[in-house]
This record gives structure tokens, C-alpha cells and sequence, in this order.
């Protein structure tokens, strides 16, 4: 297999764009209750993210979660859960501060970082119970498919931070991407696929909220292809 990029060749590029006033007052008003700095020299433990928390709690790990609308519900309806939001879109985590904030959502931290970085460095191994990528960036352009996040090397990013009973949920609208990451996935002895029929897909999830980027793929005649895998312990 070719050396892995994941480090060098970013999943995302960041662009300058305005936040609106709503964003700006996330920032303003919640950035300090619901932000978890990246540190590249600690590992974070969860009662760091969660100081007041109970360290038994189920903790799960939502990569690029875009605006955060669908990262509040799930945290509203999983109130017994903590969740752990990346995103490198400043005005998505404004948007998500805010919502968090107005919606007193105190089960959220949010790390405003490159999420290959804080899996590799900040997260404690065998820290989160579930990863969700929902709609990562397709990179559609083959010039540019070498930025997708699933790639050589994500399985061993995701297995290490997940607990030995711990799964990865993709889910995404582009065809090629979804068999790029069932083969990715499937490369390697580190995970099972909980699903063997209809091409190893998995059927939807019926807790998972629609997100922004599935609104936009159904709009245009996409299907959307789920994928779920479990962590093999002791690999
Ligand atoms: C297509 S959007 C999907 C947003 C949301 N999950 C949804 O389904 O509506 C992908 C998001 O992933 C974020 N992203 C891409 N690479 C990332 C990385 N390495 N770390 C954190 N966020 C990343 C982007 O900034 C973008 O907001």
C-alpha cells in the first residue's frame, strides 16, 4: 500500500469567509463554555472535555460536522451522551456555538481543528465509543481526490481513538467516495463491516438526523450510501 498522506495533504481548504452576526455572537457569547482548544502536546482526557461529567459516560466523536444543526439534535436527543465536535469552518462552529448556547446543550464540546490532527494527537487512545463522518467532502474532481479523509492510513487514525467496542458510521451521497471507503475500511484487519447484504451498505440509521449536505445531494437525484463499521479488539 502507498504511504499514507494523511498528515501532509489537508481534507480541507480553508477559505476566508465572513461570519454573519449570529456566528460572531456564538463565538462571543459560548466560545468559552463549549470550546476545547487544540493542543498538540496533551492528550485530553474526557474529564477534561467534560470536567462536571461522569467519566462513564458514552462519548462520540462527529468529524466535519458542517453548521452543527444535526450534532445539537442528536446531543438534545441523546441527552445521556457526551458528544465531541470537529470542525475547521469557523462560521459552522459560531453557528453550532450558538445553537448550543440558546439551547443549553451542555453534553458538547467542540475542538475548532483539523480532526486528523486531534485524533492523532490530542484524543486519549481508546477514548470515544462511536465516530461519525457524515457527507465529508466528495472531492470530486480525480485532481483532487487525494484530499478525501478516507484514504490510506484513516482506519489506523480511527482505531486508535475508538474503544475496542467502538464503530465508525459514514455516510455519504457520492457513489465512487462510498466504494473508496468500503474499500479503504476493508483493507485493513482492524474493522468489520456490520453489514454483509446489499453490497455491505447499511440500511439508514432511522436515529440519524437529515444533515444540510443530504438535503443537498437527495435535491439532486444522489442516493445515499451508509456504512458501518465495527472496531475488531485485539487486533
Ligand atoms: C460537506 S461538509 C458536511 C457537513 C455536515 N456533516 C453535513 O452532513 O451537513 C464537510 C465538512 O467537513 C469539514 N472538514 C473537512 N475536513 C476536515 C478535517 N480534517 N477536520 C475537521 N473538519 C473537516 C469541512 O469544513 C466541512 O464543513
Amino acid at each position: 500500500m502507498s504511504e499514507s498522506t494523511l498528515g501532509q495533504i489537508k481534507s480541507f481548504v480553508i477559505r476566508t469567509s465572513r461570519m454573519s452576526p449570529a456566528q460572531k455572537r456564538g463565538w462571543e457569547r459560548y466560545g468559552d463554555r463549549f470550546i476545547v482548544p487544540f493542543n498538540g502536546d496533551t492528550v485530553v482526557s474526557q474529564t477534561a472535555f467534560f470536567p462536571e461529567g461522569d467519566p462513564g459516560r458514552a462519548v462520540k466523536l462527529d468529524i466535519g460536522f458542517g453548521m452543527g444543526r444535526e450534532l445539537a439534535t442528536l446531543a438534545e436527543n441523546e441527552p445521556e451522551t457526551d458528544f465531541i465536535g470537529v470542525e475547521v469552518h469557523r462560521p459552522g462552529v459560531g453557528r453550532l456555538l450558538l445553537d448550543l448556547g440558546e439551547r443549553n446543550l451542555d453534553n458538547v464540546r467542540i475542538v475548532p481543528h483539523d480532526a486528523v490532527e486531534v485524533c492523532r494527537f490530542m484524543l486519549a487512545a481508546e477514548s470515544v465509543d462511536a465516530v461519525h463522518l457524515f457527507f465529508p467532502d466528495p472531492w470530486p474532481k480525480a485532481r483532487h481526490a487525494k484530499r478525501r479523509l478516507v484514504r490510506s492510513g484513516f482506519p489506523e487514525l480511527i482505531s486508535r481513538v475508538l474503544k475496542p467496542t467502538g464503530y465508525l458510521y459514514m455516510v455519504t451521497d457520492w457513489e465512487e467516495y462510498a466504494i473508496q471507503m468500503r474499500e479503504i475500511m476493508e483493507s485493513t484487519a482492524l474493522f468489520q463491516n456490520r453489514y454483509t447484504r446489499e453490497h455491505r451498505f447499511a440500511p439508514p440509521q432511522s436515529w440519524r438526523p437529515q444533515t444540510a449536505f443530504e438535503r443537498k445531494g437527495l435535491a439532486k437525484g444522489h442516493r445515499i450510501y451508509e456504512l458501518i463499521y465495527d472496531r475488531l479488539s485485539g487486533v
